[in-house]
């Protein structure tokens, strides 16, 4: 089973990236081959600034590594790598419908937000379908923001397919539920544009500050707490063993514990769980040339395969 799935290199990853697509995508690594690439022609739709691309598509390179993305038995290269994509775009382009696109609610998000309402943010979901096609994807794992992207890479592989001939392996999506929508500090979707996130590398004292400011109810301190509606909850059980949580859960209801000691013990559960790949991050900063060099080798391969798709691609429509 081939496993695919691509982030965009949009600034520092936050703990919601981490739960909802970059773990699911490590622990699939012992179910399949794992196809991972860092979307930069994506972050192009929105990003304005040549240095910062640059220096956020290395940072995400190492995150993925430091997390457990291993590169041996793993795909994971920089979607430019594979110009490929962008040739098999086009060919997908000519059996998708405008109305597919106009149904989008991404591009209607991202306008409403103010980012410049381009052609390339428009067709977005195309290029997206053409990561997922020309790798010959079965699955697709994501947050359920991204689900109506895989839909539409489904109904335009089986346009072309019915068209054409049996070109691309339709690709399943698979949505962690409970991980699906990860609350931010404010208790809403943790989002980089809500400014509610909380860093999976930030410094100690921005991750404790952030988390001192989770939002909570006004219950007083010796009063039971329902743990089920509080924000610190939802997040330290992410987090935690499942004892932990049943634990965290029995002093809530008990009373006398305040939201205080319960975001202290978030961050302290938090700050340990990531510490492991802090130090794996760490190490790796110190030889930037083998990142590099493994992010090139695995596009090499990466290329091949989408070789392959477009050139069958191109002779069942006539290319060749
Ligand atoms: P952001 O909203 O911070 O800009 P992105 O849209 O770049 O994040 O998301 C990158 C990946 O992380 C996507 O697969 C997305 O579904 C997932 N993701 C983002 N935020 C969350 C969240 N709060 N909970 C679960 N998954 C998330
Ligand atoms: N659009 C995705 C996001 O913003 C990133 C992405 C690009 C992707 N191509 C993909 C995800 C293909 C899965 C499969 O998060």
């Amino acid at each position: 089973m081939r496993v695919l799935s691509g982030i965009q290199p949009s600034g520092k990853l936050h703990i919601g990236n981490y739960l909802g697509m970059m773990k699911p995508v490590v622990e699939l690594q012992a179910r399949g081959e794992v196809y991972l690439f860092i979307a930069n022609y994506h972050a192009l739709t929105t990003n304005e600034d040549p240095g910062a691309l640059r220096d956020d598509t290395l940072d995400v390179a190492l995150d993925f590594l430091a997390c457990g993305l291993d590169p041996s038995t793993s795909v994971f290269f920089r979607q430019s790598d594979v110009p490929e994509v962008t040739e098999l775009t086009w060919l997908l382009s000519t059996v998708t419908p405008m109305g597919l696109l106009e149904r989008c609610h991404s591009y209607k998000e991202k306008t409403a937000r103010g980012v410049a309402p381009s052609h390339a943010l428009f067709s977005y979901p195309v290029l997206m379908a053409s990561d997922i096609l020309a790798y010959q994807s079965d699955l697709v794992p994501v947050g359920r923001d991204q689900k109506q992207h895989v839909e539409v890479t489904r109904d335009i592989a089986n346009k072309f397919n019915n068209r054409f001939g049996d070109i691309f392996t339709i690709p399943e999506v698979e949505i962690r539920d409970d991980v699906a929508v990860v609350p931010g500090i404010d208790g809403q979707k943790m989002s980089k544009t809500y400014d509610n996130h909380i860093l999976l590398f930030g410094s100690k004292k921005d991750t404790r500050s952030r988390i001192m400011r989770i939002v909570t109810d006004s219950t007083p301190l010796e009063e039971p707490k329902d743990p089920d509606t509080c924000n610190v909850f939802a997040l330290y059980k992410l987090f935690a063993s499942a004892d932990e949580t049943e634990s965290l859960a029995a002093r809530y209801r008990a009373g006398g514990f305040g939201y205080g000691d319960a975001k202290k013990l978030l961050f302290e559960t938090l700050w340990d769980v990531l510490e492991p790949f802090r130090q794996k991050r760490e190490s790796l900063k110190e030889n930037m040339q083998e990142v590099e060099n493994l992010l090139r080798s695995s596009a090499d391969k990466a290329r091949l395969e989408a070789r392959r798709t477009l050139d069958r691609a191109r002779a069942a429509m006539g290319l060749i």
